[in-house]
């Protein structure tokens, strides 16, 4: 045996251990699949060969570090193919999650054993991939076509209980795993037939069909998870035809734009919760906070914060105010409840770890207070004072502000090295966006706790800088700002949506303002009219539109018409009206923007813009803007987020488009550094 190896054989009578570890996932790296060749080699003779894995999970996956490039010897299909042929048969006896290459792996082995709570999967769709190493061949062979489907195409995770009612296990053991197996191994059932062996259950054609559709209204345009279905029918050829265009296929798709994106998406969501800025900061223990307004926001941040196993006390206006906004955070938590979200157990114990109140005293001893109340300086500023005068002087102190300069909102409380923003997104314990917003003044340890306190609510925290709506918000700008300029020149907004939705945006921009509603956005313009800088193009189709008060699927019609009780949007001959109008007023002849065109240009806008964050230093990395996007704007993860799709399209593209877009809007586009860069201007 060799003792550097990640993967040890020993024997204890008739029995061999083989045991992988390698932590801290125990993923099946080329030492892992080298010492497992090995390992079959080494129990031939033994009775059985029990495989399990040190630490607290069976193999979880394969090594995406090692995925850019070739392949290396030996393959895992060859390994798991040796597991199923070997003269000993071999018991896989999991815990933890079993996932991708050690689903598959435990798809080779003679039995398979789990402790209770084990959970399976096939995760390869998550990162664009199919599995790779007989997993669309076996598993269907196994647990049936739509379990397979739903592991393989939906990405699907079973639990042990689960998997052993499909057929997919022989044990799920209660107590300890290492007697179970030993047990197991000591009443062994007679050899079944190999799995690659056996015949895949048929699937009726309608219920084949109604997956397919289900999985591709899901895709939003991505491609992997319906390659997924395609490689599960293959399960009906032989094995040995089946499995080798599986293999062709994962190894194809491991070089695709799409993987490429899921994976750097994977990474990036890593990276973004360990900013530069606050390194080597410890964050501050957190128990009880408090969360300053309980409207549509506040409600949603305390719902989020008692999920993460925190007290929370709610500060409203009145006493009124206080019972209403108690409602609702009940109203939300019973309603996880009733989605099956939430057990019966953890929603009273939820309610129990939560006040609300008129009374700031009550939040004298909290350790972060956030605030969402109205988006008035100074009201938040108001709110800010009062928590200052009852809570700890270092206590922590975060507003919800989405356009509001923070610096603004906190000048005059006193030690400005516990501020900062906490800017959450609609509806707040849903969304899974929040952008930390650094004062100049904020410690390292506040932002540290700013993202323990991100970590623990389940959110992807992104670290970003002051300047007008942030990171998401300062984009989302552009994005309406390029779409209302094609309106102008000649697209309807249907075809613009049209062509957002084929980025992978579950709805264009219209349809989504139609759906939030036109007023606050209308307000903001108006606001805005003094200081907006007279180069810039302005186009007020927006406005008329408001004037003509079609404000939005609430007032039954905004950007499209709207029949009563259906929510599908209609294309409007008076909005038609109103744009073509504007067009001649303005002297624009209108043309027509094919689709390629207003992907393109839309992609160009989010990638310039994010560029420019970037260079300010708003955002600390590229990577950072597409994780604002994709968690906090629904932009498809398939695409990586708009810096990823950028680099896909080519900065030299975008640098194209954005100089056809300057020459038409002379004077209302900032190119990036990066964009001038690539267009060599
Ligand atoms: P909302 O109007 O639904 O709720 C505001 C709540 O604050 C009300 O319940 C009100 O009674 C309470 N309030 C007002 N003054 C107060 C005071 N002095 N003390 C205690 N409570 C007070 O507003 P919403 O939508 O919840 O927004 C709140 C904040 O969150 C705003 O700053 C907004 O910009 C920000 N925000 C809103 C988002 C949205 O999509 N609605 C998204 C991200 C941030």
């Amino acid at each position: 045996m060799t003792t550097d190896s990640p993967v040890s054989v020993t024997r204890e009578g008739d029995l061999a251990w083989v045991t992988i570890d390698n932590p801290p996932v125990n993923a099946t790296s080329t030492a892992v699949r080298a010492g497992l060749a090995r390992a079959v080699a080494e129990v031939q003779g033994a009775r059985v060969a029990i495989l399990t894995c040190a630490g607290k999970t069976f193999v979880a996956g394969g090594d995406m570090s090692e995925f850019d490039a070739p392949p290396v010897e030996p393959h895992l299909p060859d390994v798991v193919q040796m597991i199923e042929d070997s003269g000993t048969p071999f018991v896989a006896v999991m815990q933890g999650n079993v996932l991708g290459g050690g689903f598959e792996i435990a798809l080779g082995c003679a039995w398979r054993i789990a402790a209770k709570g084990t959970r399976f999967g096939l995760p390869e769709v998550n990162v664009g991939l199919i599995p790779g190493a007989g997993g669309t061949q076996r598993a269907p062979r196994l647990i049936g076509m739509e379990a397979a489907i739903d592991m393989a195409a939906s990405g699907m995770m079973l639990d042990a209980d689960a998997l052993l009612g499909l057929g997919g296990l022989d044990l799920v053991a209660e107590g300890d795993l290492t007697a179970a197996a030993r047990g197991f191994a000591a009443e062994l059932p007679v050899r079944p037939g190999k799995v690659s062996e056996r015949e895949a259950a048929p699937i009726s054609a309608e219920t084949l069909e109604a997956k397919r559709a289900a999985v591709a209204k899901r895709a939003r345009g991505q491609a992997s998870p319906l390659l997924n279905i395609d490689a599960l029918q293959w399960a009906y050829l032989p094995f040995s035809d089946g499995q080798p265009k599986e293999r062709k296929l994962h190894l194809e798709l491991r070089q695709s734009a799409e993987s490429r994106a899921l994976r750097h998406a994977f990474f990036a969501e890593r990276d973004v919760a360990r900013p530069k800025a606050a390194e080597g900061a410890v964050p501050r223990d957190l128990k009880r906070i408090a969360v300053v307004g309980g409207g549509l926001m506040g409600a949603g941040i305390a719902v989020a914060s008692l999920g993460g196993g925190l007290e929370v006390v709610l500060i409203e206006r009145d006493a009124q105010a206080a019972a209403c906004a108690a409602d609702r955070v009940a109203g939300l938590i019973d309603g996880a409840v009733k989605r099956g979200k939430l057990s019966e157990a953890k929603a009273a114990e939820q309610k129990a770890r939560f006040t609300a109140t008129a009374d700031y005293a009550d939040a004298a001893d909290v350790d972060l207070a956030v605030e969402a109340v109205f988006e008035d300086l100074e009201v938040k500023r108001a709110v800010f004072r009062q928590l200052a005068d009852v809570v700890s002087p270092d206590t922590i102190l975060g507003t919800n502000t989405s356009y509001i300069d923070p610096s603004e909102i906190f000048d005059g409380i006193p030690n400005q090295s516990r501020c900062l923003g906490l800017h959450f997104f609609s509806p707040a314990h849903v969304m899974k966006l929040l952008e930390i917003v650094a004062l100049p003044d904020t410690s390292t340890d506040v932002l540290a706790t700013g993202f323990a306190f991100g970590k623990r609510l389940r959110k992807v925290s992104v670290l970003a800088g002051i300047c007008d709506g942030f990171i998401g918000n300062r984009m989302l700008a552009e994005y309406r700002r390029v779409a209302e300029y094609m309106l102008a020149d000649g697209a309807l907004p249907q075809e613009v949506d049209a062509a957002a939705r084929e980025i992978g945006f579950p709805m264009g921009p219209f349809e989504l303002q139609d759906l939030t509603g036109l007023q606050i956005a209308w307000a903001n313009r108006k606001r805005q009219a003094s200081t907006r800088d007279p180069a810039l193009r302005y186009v007020t189709i927006s406005d008329q539109i408001c004037e003509a008060d079609r404000l939005g699927q609430r007032s039954g019609k905004g950007w499209y018409d709207y029949v009563e009780g259906d929510r599908n949007p209609r294309p409007s001959a008076e909005v038609e009206a109103v744009i073509v109008g504007y067009s001649k007023v303005q002297g624009i002849t209108r043309r027509s923007f094919d689709r390629e065109e207003i992907v393109a240009r839309i992609l160009s806008v989010l990638a310039n813009e994010g560029a420019r964050i970037v260079e300010e230093g708003i955002a600390e990395t590229e990577a950072a803007v597409d994780m604002v996007q994709i968690h906090g704007y629904a932009f498809p993860r398939w695409r990586g987020g708009p810096m990823q799709a950028a680099e896909e399209l080519g900065w030299d593209e975008v640098a194209a488009v954005m100089a056809r877009l300057a020459e038409e809007s002379p004077g209302s586009w900032v190119l990036s550094e990066r964009v001038r860069n690539a267009g060599g201007v």
